[in-house]
């Protein structure tokens, strides 16, 4: 299910936060988009999940058009997410979290079963959340509950909550911040394996550079709201466009 942004614009009054941006993440790869803070991600994002309407452009998934669907239709058809700011439920435990990716789909499908849900879902909603759990090598903290994890920790269970819900695109909203750099390093070999073992597609926004490089096969790169290049990421490395995007905004 290829994700194909074209021509997306979103305006916030008189500020425009997105303008113009063409981009696809096919399956089978992880997708960059970088930029400098304020470059408009996060907006690409949620415009893609359906949490705003932009203002010109469209969005649409396997060659559908959803840039009318609200999000709980394109999550239906496959389109899953993580938020830069993480929020878990601290009171519940990881397995609880974990299963909620699955439970939350199921739900939307039919409201109805979040009053009572069959046993071929309860059964589906375990095998889900044992696989997510395993994927992200946190199987060991099951049964502690989210608040009592470090922020490493919680990364995971954010990255294994939005795998059990088994969506075939995820769009990643910078799911290393807060990490040490070996938390980061084993936080990209899992996204890796994710790709690789079941063929999804990861549109990943991510600062930390080391990550981006080693996970993603093309990147895009947005700057005040416009794309200014797309490329490998040893292109993206060379880029004399890139550089100066960058330098220009440590400089702000
Ligand atoms: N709801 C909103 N209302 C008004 N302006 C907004 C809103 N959301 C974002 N913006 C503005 O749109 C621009 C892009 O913001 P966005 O959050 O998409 O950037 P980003 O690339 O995700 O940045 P960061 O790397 O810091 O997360 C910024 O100028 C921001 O202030
Ligand atoms: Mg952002």
């Amino acid at each position: 299910m290829t994700l194909r942004v074209d021509g997306l614009t979103v305006r916030f009054g008189g500020n425009t936060a997105v303008d113009g941006a063409t981009f696809e993440a096919p399956l089978g790869r992880v997708t960059g988009l970088i930029g400098p803070n304020g470059a408009g991600k996060t907006t690409t994002f949620n415009a893609c999940s359906g949490l705003l309407r932009p203002s010109a452009g469209q969005i649409r998934l396997s060659g559908k058009d959803v840039t009318a669907m609200v999000p709980s239709a394109r999550a239906q058809r496959g389109l899953g997410r993580t938020f830069q700011r993480m929020e878990l439920f601290d009171s519940l435990t990881v397995e609880q979290n974990v299963a909620i990716g699955r439970e939350a789909r199921l739900a939307r499908s039919r409201p109805l079963k979040q009053l009572w849900c069959p046993p071929a879902e309860r059964t589906e909603v375990r095998e889900a959340t044992e696989e997510a759990l395993e994927l992200c090598e946190i199987g060991a903290l099951r049964r502690e509950t989210a608040g009592s994890l470090s922020t490493g920790q919680r990364r995971l269970v954010d990255l294994a909550r939005v795998l059990a819900g088994g969506f075939t695109m995820l769009l990643l909203d910078e799911p290393s911040s807060g990490l040490d750099t070996a938390e980061t390093k084993r936080f990209g070999e899992i996204v890796i394996r994710v790709v690789a073992e079941r063929g999804c597609g990861v549109l990943l926004v991510e600062h930390d550079m080391a990550l981006v490089m080693s996970v993603c096969e093309y990147l895009y790169v947005l700057d005040f709201g416009e794309l200014i290049f797309e490329g490998t990421p040893e292109q993206v490395r060379a880029s004399d466009v890139v550089r100066a995007a960058y330098l220009g905004s440590e400089a702000a």
